[in-house]
């Protein structure tokens, strides 16, 4: 289909352009955005809300460690768009990010790209602080 070849296409270009600057810029801005609030603004677990929440928000730094020092990209791509169920954030029928990362299908082809860049963007600067 025209729409997801073209869809393909952004997400590869945003791919090949993205790893250099991840640990800055848009990536960073969305971080702070949707994450840094559970999160904290160093990825450690030590957000503003993490006090009154039942379950600790994770540590993402530290999820190579845990994984034998390798980060499984997809996966981690997945617990962010809503498709891999994470506790804590929300169930995967309504998952809390879902509809800005990966909208439905019949969403304007300008939401379902930038849903798309946003989720690669936030990947790639999780994955970024990543510490051995
Ligand atoms: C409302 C608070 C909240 C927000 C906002 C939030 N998270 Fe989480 N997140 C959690 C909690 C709580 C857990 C721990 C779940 C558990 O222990 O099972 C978690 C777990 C995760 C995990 C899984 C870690 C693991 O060990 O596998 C990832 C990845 C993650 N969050 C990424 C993100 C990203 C990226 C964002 C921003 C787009 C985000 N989270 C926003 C609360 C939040």
């Amino acid at each position: 289909m025209m729409l997801r070849t073209v869809g393909l296409a952004f997400v590869c270009v945003l791919a090949a352009f993205t790893p250099a600057a991840a640990g800055d810029g848009a990536g960073k801005t969305l971080f702070m955005h949707y994450c840094s609030s559970c999160h904290g603004e160093s990825g450690k677990g030590d957000g503003s809300l993490a006090g009154v929440m039942q379950l600790k928000p994770a540590d993402l730094t530290q999820l190579a460690k845990k994984n034998g020092g390798e980060i499984g990209f997809l996966d981690l791509l997945q617990s962010i768009d809503g498709r891999a169920r994470v506790r804590g954030h929300g169930p995967t029928g309504m998952p809390v990010w879902g509809e800005v990362f990966a909208p439905r299908k019949d969403a304007p082809e300008g939401e379902q790209l930038q849903g798309a860049g946003k989720l690669l963007l936030i990947t790639y600067y999780v994955e970024s602080l990543q510490e051995e």
